[in-house]
């Protein structure tokens, strides 16, 4: 029976740190406001048009792959989740490869858009090919650059101040030992609410889902459409929109149930996990989660006082500073969930 194992994980987030203090300086919001509903203190921003979605994650699947103890040219697939990409198409999965300097071995790259449960996601995926026997060593990728695309006036700042930039990545690799590696994976959506935390647009909607909203499609006799209007552009409708309170409420109920349904599967109590590294949307909903499964502190991981909500690299990233603290250690029983956008969420049980 083969298994997959994280062989090698890596990270990658931008030099520059912007404090609570520092968004001030562009939208009506305090420091206190900020860390009080958040936990946030400050959060990374990638250079602008020199880094990207896929040059952050380009450093962090360098990383993993060299700790992993491979070749590039080993890697068989990559799976690249974000929701930032670099280009509308291609996905950041292909140029990631690129800068790899791996094409000439040709292998497939699938990009996942699964917003904050993208690894989670992502992982399962990996999973299923690697006991399927199909792909030996995947490199699985979480990146984002969320900077270029968030509203730094008032009018945003519900959004802006929760998101950060940076990339993880792991290296799955087949292993024949038992109890090791991915245990369970557990995947859930519910479309009911796609738009209550959305970038709508660019996108082919025309309106369709969203009732008489006018977004300043202009006439045009030819059968084309576009997916940028300029009304869109003068009226800032090209920002990420939440209804806060909504995804908050709906997390704290879809992360313990999820996490105890992979607990349930393979037979474990919520106090055998050695570490819980929630996907990192905001401290006071992983304190929730913590007291609801009745977690001390030292079995859950947190890290966006530091780095904000980084969607799809959040949870690697954090799964990589656990590691590199010494809070991952062989057979610790580690479990991984997420919830986000669609509504998507889900978890994953790791013997590592
Ligand atoms: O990965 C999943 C991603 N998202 C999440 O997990 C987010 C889940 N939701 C949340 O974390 C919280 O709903 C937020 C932190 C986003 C907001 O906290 P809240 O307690 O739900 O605040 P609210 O949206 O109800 O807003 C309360 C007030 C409003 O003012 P009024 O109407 O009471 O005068 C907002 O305009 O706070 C105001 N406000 C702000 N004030 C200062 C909203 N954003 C800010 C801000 N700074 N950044």
């Amino acid at each position: 029976m083969l298994s997959s194992k994280i062989v090698g994980i890596g990270r990658y987030v931008p030099e520059d740190i912007f404090t609570n203090d520092d968004l001030t300086k562009y939208m009506d919001t305090s420091d206190e406001w900020i860390q009080e509903r958040t936990g946030i203190k400050e959060r990374r921003y990638a250079k602008k048009h020199e880094e990207t979605t896929s040059t952050m994650g380009l450093a962090a699947s360098k990383i993993a792959i060299e700790r992993a103890g491979i070749n590039k040219e080993d890697i068989d697939f990559i799976i690249f989740a974000t929701l930032s990409p670099d280009y509308y198409f291609p996905g950041c999965g292909v140029l990631l490869q690129r800068q790899l300097g791996i094409t000439k071995t040709e292998i497939g790259a699938l990009d996942i858009r699964n917003q904050c449960s993208g690894f989670v996601y992502g992982l399962s995926v990996a999973d299923q090919f690697i006991k399927s026997g199909m792909y030996k060593n995947i490199l699985l990728v979480g990146s984002e650059m969320h900077s270029m695309g968030l509203d730094f006036s008032t009018e945003g700042r519900g959004v802006t101040v929760l998101f950060g930039d940076g990339a993880g990545a792991v290296v799955l690799q087949a292993t024949e030992e038992k109890d090791k590696g991915v245990l369970t994976t557990h995947l859930h959506s519910d479309g009911t609410h796609a738009e209550e935390l959305a970038m709508i647009n660019p996108g082919s909607h025309g309106g369709y889902f969203l009732g008489k909203e006018d977004f300043g499609y202009p006439e045009t006799d030819d059968p084309g459409g576009v997916f940028v209007t300029q009304k869109m552009i003068d009226e800032e409708m090209l920002a990420p929109n939440m209804t806060g309170q909504l995804v908050f409420k709906t997390a704290v109920t879809k992360f313990p149930k999820v996490i105890n349904e992979a607990l349930a599967t393979c037979g474990y109590k919520s106090e055998d996990i050695d570490l819980l590294v929630p996907h990192q949307a905001n401290l006071r909903i992983s304190q929730f989660v913590q007291k609801l499964l009745k977690l001390r502190d030292d079995q859950v991981y947190n890290n966006i006082q530091r780095y904000g909500n980084t969607t799809a690299a959040s949870i690697p990233i954090a799964l990589c500073e656990a590691w590199e603290e010494g809070k991952v250690k062989e057979n610790d029983l580690i479990c991984l969930a997420a919830f986000g956008s669609g509504f998507t969420w889900g978890s994953a049980l790791i013997r590592w």
